[in-house]
């Protein structure tokens, strides 16, 4: 059996700083403009790195993990716009089923279908699924958030008791940022419940290469016309504490 090394990624610096000072002997390898941090959490070997923004930079961030640094599982945290009305922002989802909902190759396959792979969704499994869940629960019942989270923050977000959700989340190379774009996708995806740019195309990689994924995010913005004042403030005071507690809390159950 493969050596247990836990990949974790994040989009953006403020999405893996708290991760990062979980890591215990953290050594750092830089590779395609990318930093690894590799150590220890809990006595479990993992890898944390920021990929940037977008597919690509998701693909060959989570390629460079599994080629490289041989992990046998991938977590990813970071931020999305909500796209089901029952989102609030501070609500954790966990994809379920991931599809690209800028994947169009119509006429010669289905829309959204990934061409060649003839698959739509990517699933997560069961265990990782499973093992994700008691972690969140575990922190919104602890409300452990709030120890780390000042009062202010939470009151500005309206942050009161956060929600996990677990279905479809759609990803592809566009910010929501406009009501029309929101509308456009709730048409057409209904069981979407968020969106954000990264976790279709880090769990196509995974599916290739056989590695288990988790992608978990949290809700910064309404994905509309208020996503982007909401979005950089929840990245500057929120997102960071959000995927250390989380992560904090996968490496307990283990
Ligand atoms: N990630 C967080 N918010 C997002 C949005 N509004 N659109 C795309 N990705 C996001």
């Amino acid at each position: 059996m493969k050596n247990r090394v836990i990949g974790i990624m994040g989009a953006m610096p403020e999405e893996i700083e708290g991760v990062v000072a979980l890591l215990s002997n953290c050594v750092e390898t830089t590779m395609g403009q990318r930093t690894y941090f590799s150590g220890q959490i809990n006595g479990i070997e993992a890898v944390v790195v920021f990929s940037r923004w977008g597919k690509v930079a998701a693909a060959t961030t989570v390629t460079t993990l599994i080629q490289q640094f041989n992990i046998s599982e991938l977590l990813f945290t970071g931020v999305a716009g909500a796209i089901s009305p029952e989102l609030k922002i501070g609500d954790i989802v966990l994809g379920k089923r991931l599809i690209q909902h800028d994947m169009d190759a119509r006429p010669l396959m289905a829309q959204y279908e990934i061409p060649l792979l003839s698959k739509t969704y990517l699933e997560s499994d069961e265990t990782h699924l499973a093992i994700a869940s008691k972690a969140i629960n575990a922190v919104i019942e602890n409300r452990s958030l709030h120890a780390v989270i000042g009062e202010q923050e939470l009151l500005e977000f309206n942050i009161s008791q956060p929600n996990l959700f677990i279905g479809d989340i759609a990803s592809g190379d566009q910010f929501f940022s406009k009501n029309e774009q929101k509308e456009n996708l709730k048409a057409q995806l209904p069981n979407v419940l968020c969106v954000e740019m990264e976790g279709a195309a880090v769990a196509q990689v995974c599916y290739e290469y056989k590695i288990p994924f988790s992608i978990i995010r949290t809700i910064s913005d309404a994905a509309d016309d208020s996503a982007h004042i909401d979005f950089p403030s929840f990245i500057k005071k929120i997102s960071s504490k959000y995927a250390a507690e989380i992560i904090k809390n996968i490496f307990k159950i283990l």
